[in-house]
């Protein structure tokens, strides 16, 4: 069994980045023998750009940064939910890639924007970096456009089952995309 891990990328004080991630986990948690874990970033409280030498040397001197890798690590696929902020993915979601490196190596990755217009250049420019980390992008980027379930005054929407249910069947894909690249890799090990 392996661990796929949720990654709420919004750390405001009041986020749908989260309503739409504890939508999506029962859904991916009855639908696959994988664990699935929600995994928070603003629980991770990473400052930015603070370590001394690349992340790629693998010589973590923070201890906020040796706790993350060690979620990363632990993680053997990931689906990144990420809300779209002037046309881009948050800054939040680009330094948690960046501090570390080699936890990420050779691990699926799915993507799930969620916004006015769905996300589709945060999804966009993500896809276009998942590489540098040398994870595959498995499929599509699932897009959920607020229409009429956009946030209030409060900052969160009224109903985020609603929100999350047209796309469903698309997450669903998405899970089933990371499921064929776990079993994959594992096959890969096998033959090894
Ligand atoms: C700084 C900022 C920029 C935003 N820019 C966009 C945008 O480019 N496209 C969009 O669809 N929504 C945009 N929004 C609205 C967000 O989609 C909405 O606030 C959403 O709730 C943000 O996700 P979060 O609550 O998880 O942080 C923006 C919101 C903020 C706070």
């Amino acid at each position: 069994m392996s661990t796929i891990s949720v990654v709420i990328g919004s750390t405001r004080p009041v986020r749908v980045g989260e309503q739409v991630a504890r939508e999506l986990l029962p859904l991916l948690q009855n639908a696959t023998d994988h664990e699935v874990r929600l995994v928070d970033l603003k629980e991770q409280n990473l400052p930015l750009a603070e370590e001394t030498l690349p992340p790629r040397m693998g010589r973590y001197e923070l201890e906020s940064t040796r706790a993350w890798a060690k979620v990363v690590d632990e993680s053997d696929a990931f689906i990144f939910v990420t809300p779209e902020y002037n046309g881009g993915y948050p800054a939040s979601v680009k330094n948690a890639l960046d501090v570390v490196f080699a936890e990420w190596n050779g691990k699926p990755a799915g993507l799930v924007g969620y916004g006015w217009g769905g996300a589709g250049r945060a999804n966009a420019q993500l896809a276009s970096i998942i590489p540098n980390y040398q994870m595959q992008l498995v499929t599509e980027p699932v897009a959920i456009p607020f229409g009429d379930n956009a946030p209030g005054e409060n900052g969160l929407v009224a109903d985020p089952a609603a929100l999350v249910a047209p796309v469903a069947d698309q997450v669903l894909g998405l899970l089933t995309a990371v499921e064929h690249a776990l079993a994959e890799e594992a096959a890969d090990q096998d033959a090894a």
